[in-house]
């Protein structure tokens, strides 16, 4: 990691691509004084159905090119695939920077159901992670959960593809059972991927509007001011924002004009994102450091 980072460098945060942007929002809302760089690894996407070894690679090369380029004093992967295939590697590479990441909120989802039947939807790499299974096992007997993997789900949304998102949400609620406030029904609903609270309105539509949703933006927030209160890290009062000032930088490895798009959608900012290129880092390299 290099040296130079301090209180008044940014924040660090990637995912596949624009699902981030969900954490970003909480991210920036409880710390509006930091600057953040977001990373976008849409060349690389989708990342919910594939092996661990390209995951790792990505987190890695992505990793690096925050620590190298922007001096990042902290890393937030924004991904829950991403956190379950390389969170544990990051920090044994890097310990050093503080580094948090996001997982299916299950823990908070079997505190609020009162039916203790639980649905949760993320990517197939996420269910099927060993960190994933871990905390599975550690919620025995306080609900059920039934998972769903939802191929295509973060791609379709990636790409605003309105119809596709509406074929899947169909398919893959429908494939879960019943939900509503009846025993026997799914009262709780875990958006396990940051892509998806973006399509929350349309699953609303099919599962109703009692169904709580529960997402990882604030937790992650929450856990990431923490980090920084503790290495006495957060960024310097002085550096107040003024109406001018952008405390945020947008970068795509693929489409860059959509990132744009969704963080002025998302985030209601109109910042120019810049299109980079991340490759994969030499093996050597990554066991060298
Ligand atoms: N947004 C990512 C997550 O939270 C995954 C999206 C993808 O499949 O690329 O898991």
């Amino acid at each position: 990691m290099s040296t130079s980072s301090g209180p008044a460098s940014p924040i660090g945060v990637f995912d596949s691509g624009i699902g981030g942007i969900s954490v970003l929002r909480a991210l920036h809302a409880e710390l509006p004084l930091e600057r953040f760089v977001y990373v976008a690894d849409a060349g690389h996407a989708p990342y919910g159905e594939r092996d661990d070894a390209y995951l790792l690679a990505r987190a890695h090369a992505v990793t690096r090119y925050l620590i190298e380029r922007h001096t990042v004093k902290a890393l937030v992967v924004a991904c829950n695939t991403a956190t379950a295939a390389a969170i544990r590697e990051l920090r044994q590479t890097y310990p050093d920077l503080p580094i948090v990441g996001i997982e299916p909120a299950l823990k908070p989802a079997a505190a609020v159901s009162k039916t203790g039947l639980i649905g949760v939807m993320a990517t197939r790499g996420t269910l099927n992670s060993d960190k994933f299974g871990n905390l599975l096992q550690s919620l025995r007997g306080a609900a059920t959960f039934v998972l769903q993997p939802c191929d295509g789900l973060a791609d379709a949304i990636e790409h605003n593809d309105a119809i596709k998102i509406e074929a899947l949400c169909i398919q893959y609620t429908q494939a879960m059972g019943a939900f509503g406030l009846k025993l026997g029904e799914m009262d709780t609903l875990v958006l396990g991927c940051t892509h998806y609270p973006f399509i929350a309105d349309q699953l609303s539509a099919k599962v109703g509007t009692d169904v709580v949703y529960l997402e990882g933006g604030v937790p992650v927030a929450r856990q990431t001011r923490r980090l920084l209160t503790e290495r006495q890290a957060l960024a310097p009062e002085q550096t107040r924002p003024g109406a001018q000032t952008e405390r945020l930088a947008f970068f795509s490895t693929g489409d860059a004009t959509a990132l744009a798009m969704a963080s002025l959608r998302w985030m209601g900012r109109n910042v120019a994102a810049n299109a980079i290129d991340i490759p994969n880092l030499q093996a050597a390299r990554r066991l060298a450091c």
